[in-house]
């Protein structure tokens, strides 16, 4: 079952006087456990797709539906839920709260649910010893590497053990090396959890390890098979 389909979703933006057509006519199936890519140039529409996808943000045209709901039917309040329960959230900046330190960083989108502190101290633990910073839990971002901090951020997107992990170029602000150390770990948390990962990409080397890539261009999905047999 498709935990993520677009149906037709176009978005664009008006500066002034010009329009950009961040997403044109965007048609997209997800299944659940895949570990999808979504590669293109700066300006493609990586960040608007992710948004839409995560219902940060809604089309102009065309339907989202997150695991099976039509998400710009939902209440405010069914939005937040979907949005707090079912997706998890990693940014190219990390965004970790800094006055926090690592097992508190990971904490907060557990404060939104409804479980004790023991209940999230034993998710929390789990997800600290899954990226390999339990030598870490009380440490300060500033006293963390940024590869650390990615993983402080993977961790804090799994501990509510979404359905759906969204990543919006994970590895841009990282060193090639560390950016694939990444990459390596979303996919053994994939694979070990079965959540599905969205990320996006510019990197041609990231595509490797991702079990499906979507090549956007000027907003489109670009298919390279019509390229060939055209
Ligand atoms: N809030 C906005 N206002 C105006 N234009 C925007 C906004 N967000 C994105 N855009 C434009 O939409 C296009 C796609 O942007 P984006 O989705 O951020 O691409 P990517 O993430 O692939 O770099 C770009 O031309 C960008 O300048
Ligand atoms: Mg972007």
């Amino acid at each position: 079952m498709a935990i993520v389909s677009l149906v037709d979703i176009s978005k664009t933006y008006k500066m002034g006087q010009s329009e950009v057509h961040a997403l044109q006519n965007v048609s997209l199936k997800i299944d659940k456990g895949e570990f999808l890519a979504v590669a293109g140039s700066s300006g493609s529409g990586k960040t608007t797709m992710l948004n839409m996808i995560g219902c940060l943000d809604y089309p102009d045209s065309g339907k989202v539906c997150v695991d099976g709901a039509d998400v710009t039917l939902l209440k405010p309040n069914q939005l937040a839920r979907l949005r707090n329960r079912k997706i998890g959230f990693i940014f190219q900046s990390f965004n970790l709260i800094p006055v926090l330190n690592v097992y508190e960083n990971i904490e907060l989108p557990l404060l939104l649910s409804t479980k004790t502190a023991k209940e999230r101290e034993k998710l929390i633990l789990k997800f600290i010893d899954a990226v390999g910073l339990g030598e870490h839990i009380h440490h300060k971002p500033d006293e963390l590497s940024g590869g650390q901090r990615q993983r402080v951020a993977i961790a804090r997107a799994l501990t509510t053990e979404p359905d759906l992990v969204l990543a919006d170029e994970p590895t841009a602000n990282l060193d090639s090396k560390t950016g694939m150390t990444i990459i390596d770990l979303m996919l053994e948390l994939n694979q070990h959890f079965g959540t599905t990962f969205i990320f996006s990409t510019h990197d041609s080397k990231v595509l490797e390890h991702a079990s499906r890539v979507v090549n956007l261009e000027d907003g489109r999905i670009i298919n390279q098979l019509e390229e060939v047999t055209g």
